[in-house]
């Protein structure tokens, strides 16, 4: 992304952020460098891919995933906030990045928990702020990753380094007990299927991307999932 679409990404993050920081749970968009991480599922020699994006923002990881698209991809972009939605539209009409790729790309003004269907991706990758949300929430939203994917497909989320932690000796016993269970949910997800995780220093602030891939048998067999029970 060229410097002067990463200036008007930021204008418009900025704008939104003052009434919704609890939905976005940044304070600015994404690095060129995080979002190229994001996007490591989709370098290199491969098969065409059913790819979704959750929690697009103003779409710096989306310019990275329309740079990686090929013939036969198809890409969802779920967005809760129907100003980045608009703002994304526009982005994608105009940039020659997405040029002979707009009839492959569909944009959702929704909230990622609400996206009917099963198996229906094979790759997601989220903006999706965990750390801010409550855990009932959190919760829901793993238990879409896994509805949505394919079993054996990919996750790929970031989250920022210390983020729970640093929250933590701010907290009031009520934020505290919600970061201990979106701690615990989280956890046990990474532990049970992350194969892949880079440190992003360049980013404000610095990140974690995570890559995840489902097992096989997670829907098939009814095998018991990490956040069963929570
Ligand atoms: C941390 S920002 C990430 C933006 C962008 N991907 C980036 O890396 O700069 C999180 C985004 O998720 C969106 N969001 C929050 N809750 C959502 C939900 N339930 N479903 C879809 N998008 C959501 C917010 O509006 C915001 O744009």
């Amino acid at each position: 992304m060229s410097l002067r679409h990463y200036w008007q990404a930021a204008s418009q993050f900025v704008g939104a952020l003052g009434t919704n920081y609890k939905q976005i749970g940044a304070i600015a968009p994404s690095s060129r460098f995080l979002a190229r991480e994001m996007t490591f599922h989709l370098r290199g020699e491969r098969r065409p891919l059913r790819i979704l994006e959750a929690g697009a923002g103003t779409g710096v990881v989306t310019v990275e995933i329309g740079r990686q698209m090929r013939p036969g991809d198809w890409l969802d972009v779920v967005e809760i906030n129907p100003k980045f939605t608009e703002f994304l539209q526009k982005r994608i009409d105009l940039e020659t990045v997405f040029a002979g790729k707009q009839q492959q790309i569909r944009l959702i003004t929704a909230g990622l928990e609400t996206i009917p269907g099963d198996s229906v991706y094979d790759a997601i990758i989220s903006g999706l702020p965990l750390n801010i949300f409550p855990s009932g929430l959190v919760r829901q939203i793993l238990k879409t990753y896994e509805r949505l994917l394919v079993p054996g497909g990919t996750l790929t989320w970031f989250e920022y380094i210390g983020a729970r932690q640093m929250q933590q000796p701010f907290a009031n016993k009520h934020k505290r007990l919600r970061l201990f269970r979106i701690a615990r949910l989280v956890g046990e997800y990474v532990q049970a299927y992350q194969f892949r995780r880079k440190s992003i220093l360049v980013n404000l602030p610095p990140a974690f991307v995570r890559h995840l891939r489902l097992p096989k048998t997670v829907q098939a067999n009814g095998v018991q999932h990490p956040s069963a029970g929570l």
